[in-house]
C-alpha cells in the first residue's frame, strides 16, 4: 500500500549527486526527533553524505511528491563504512565483502504509515542480493528507558525491524557520536547492529 501520489526513484553511485542537499535537509529534520535527537549541519551532512559517491554499489531510494523529496533511505557496501562500523563485524568473523549496509531510513512525519517504510527495505535487498551480497546489515541507536526525551507515545521500531525478517545480533555494537539537541558537545551513543541473511 503506497498512496499520496508520491513517487519511488532510485539512485545508484553517481546519480546520487544532485539529491545530495535533499537527503542532508530530510536527515536533519527527521533525526532532531527522539531517539536520535541529532543536531547536525548542512555542511557536515552534505561532506558525509558523499560517501556515497565511492562505490557504483551504493543506493539511495527516494520517496518524492511532486518535485519535493519526502523520504530516503541508503545502502553501500560495509567496506566502505568506518572503522567503527566494520569492528563489530570483524570481531564475529564475518566476511565484510558480503555484508551490504544499510545507512539511513527518513520519512517525513505524514508519509509514514503507507508502506514506504517496507519499500525502502524491499528495494536496498533487492539492490544488494543483484550484487551477491549475502547479509544486509544496519545499526540503530540503543537510548535508556527512561531517557527524559523520550516522547509518551514513542515505540521502539524493532518489531518493525524483525518483521522484515532482521535479528538483533546480540554482541554485535559500536559507538558513534553526535551532538544531541539539548546538548551542548559530542556524546557517545550506542548504536545496536541487526542483520539478515539474504
Ligand atoms: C522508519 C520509517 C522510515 C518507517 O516508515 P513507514 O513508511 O512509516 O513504514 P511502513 O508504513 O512501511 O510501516 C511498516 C510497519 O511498521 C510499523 N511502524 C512504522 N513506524 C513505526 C513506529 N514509529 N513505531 C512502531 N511501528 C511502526 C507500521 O505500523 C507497519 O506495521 P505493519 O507491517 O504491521 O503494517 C519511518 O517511521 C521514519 O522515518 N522514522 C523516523 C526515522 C527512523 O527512526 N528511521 C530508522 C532508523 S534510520
Amino acid at each position: 500500500m503506497e498512496t499520496r501520489n508520491c513517487d519511488i526513484k532510485i539512485v545508484k553511485g553517481e546519480e546520487i549527486v544532485p539529491f545530495i542537499p535533499a537527503l542532508a535537509q530530510l536527515r536533519m529534520a527527521v533525526f532532531r526527533d527522539y531517539p536520535y535527537l541529532y543536531e547536525g549541519s548542512k555542511e557536515y551532512e552534505e561532506n558525509y553524505l558523499k560517501v556515497y559517491l565511492k562505490s557504483k554499489d551504493t543506493i539511495i531510494v527516494l520517496v518524492r511528491d511532486g518535485e519535493k523529496v519526502v523520504g530516503a533511505s541508503s545502502g553501500m557496501p560495509l567496506n566502505l563504512e568506518d572503522n567503527a562500523v566494520k569492528k563489530p563485524f570483524i570481531g564475529a568473523d564475518i566476511n565484510l565483502a558480503d555484508v551490504f549496509y544499510f545507512g539511513e531510513s527518513v520519512l517525513l512525519k505524514e508519509y509514514r504509515g503507507y508502506g514506504f517504510g517496507k519499500r525502502f527495505f524491499f528495494e536496498r535487498e533487492k539492490h544488494a542480493k543483484s550484487m551477491n551480497y549475502k547479509i544486509a546489515a544496519f545499526c540503530g541507536v540503543v537510548r535508556p528507558e527512561n531517557h527524559p526525551q523520550k516522547p509518551k507515545d514513542y515505540h521502539p521500531l524493532d518489531r518493525f525491524w524483525q518483521k522484515q525478517g532482521y535479528k538483533k545480533m546480540e554482541g554485535m555494537q559500536t559507538h558513534f557520536s553526535w551532538q544531541d539537541i539539548v546538548d551542548d558537545t559530542e556524546t557517545l551513543k550506542m548504536m545496536q547492529f541487526w542483520m539478515k541473511h539474504l
